[in-house]
């Protein structure tokens, strides 16, 4: 299978580049955030009254997480709750933030990723695929923008009206800490990613750019054959 690995910061439009290059490649897509954002809301539903170790291992030990796909659309259930449509809620952003650095939950997750990759040609877009999740992947980007950018996309896409700018740039640095501080898979390029920093492209231009860096070994090996890095 060929796989491609795309991490990068909040908001540098890893999505939308994952489903540019699917779409272009006919590959499946697997979004990562959203297995971390589920499993929040499924702790959000629980009531924990804390976010510490002992607590988030209690809550990870009986949940079967299911990833699925309605057409294009990846659907992420957590004990058979479908929880697709609060993934993007601010509070569910926090919180997966908040319980994604417990290695017991990122064990569970990262065996449902590795199970994908070897299933599919796919692209899997999260914050340690090349560097912990798929180490041998094809293809890795690693993809960033400024903070004020990222932030202005984030705000215009956001479907709370009563949110700030402001708001969401504090927020986005105060994730981009946590991402990059954590001990356990901080956020951060592996040795042999490209780094792709898109301040200055459109999401489009993004594509075309990693897409033309994918052709060229494309096209030197074909298409039927494994790519070799
Ligand atoms: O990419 P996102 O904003 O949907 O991710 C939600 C949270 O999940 C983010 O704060 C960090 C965490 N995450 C992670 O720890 N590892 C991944 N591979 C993907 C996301």
């Amino acid at each position: 299978m060929i796989n491609i690995a795309i991490d990068g910061t909040v908001g540098s439009g890893k999505s939308t580049l994952a489903r540019g290059i699917a779409d272009r490649l006919g590959f499946h897509v697997l979004d990562t955030g959203a297995i971390y954002r589920a499993l929040a809301c499924s702790f959000r539903d629980e009531k924990h009254n804390k976010i510490d170790e002992q607590e988030v291992e209690e809550f990870i030990k009986d949940k079967n997480i299911e990833v699925f796909f309605v057409g294009k659309n990846q659907h992420v259930s957590v004990n058979a709750i479908d929880y697709t449509n609060m993934l993007r809620e601010e509070e569910i952003s926090n919180l997966a933030s908040q319980i994604s650095p417990n290695p017991v939950l990122r064990e569970k997750v990262r065996e449902l990723q590795q199970e994908f990759a070897k299933k599919y040609d796919c692209i899997i877009e999260g914050r340690d695929i090349a560097t912990d999740v798929l180490p041998n992947a094809d293809f890795k980007f690693f993809l960033t923008a400024k903070p004020e950018i990222r932030a202005m996309r984030r705000y215009q896409q956001s479907q709370e009206k009563n949110i700030s700018y402001g708001e969401v740039l504090k927020d986005l640095k105060e994730r981009d800490y946590r991402d990059e501080h954590r001990m356990i898979a901080p956020l951060k390029p592996a040795k042999d990613s490209i780094i792709v920093d898109n301040s200055q492209m459109t999401l489009e231009q993004t594509i075309e750019y990693c897409l033309n860096i994918i052709n060229k070994k494309y096209d030197k090996y074909g298409k039927n054959k494994r790519i070799k890095q």
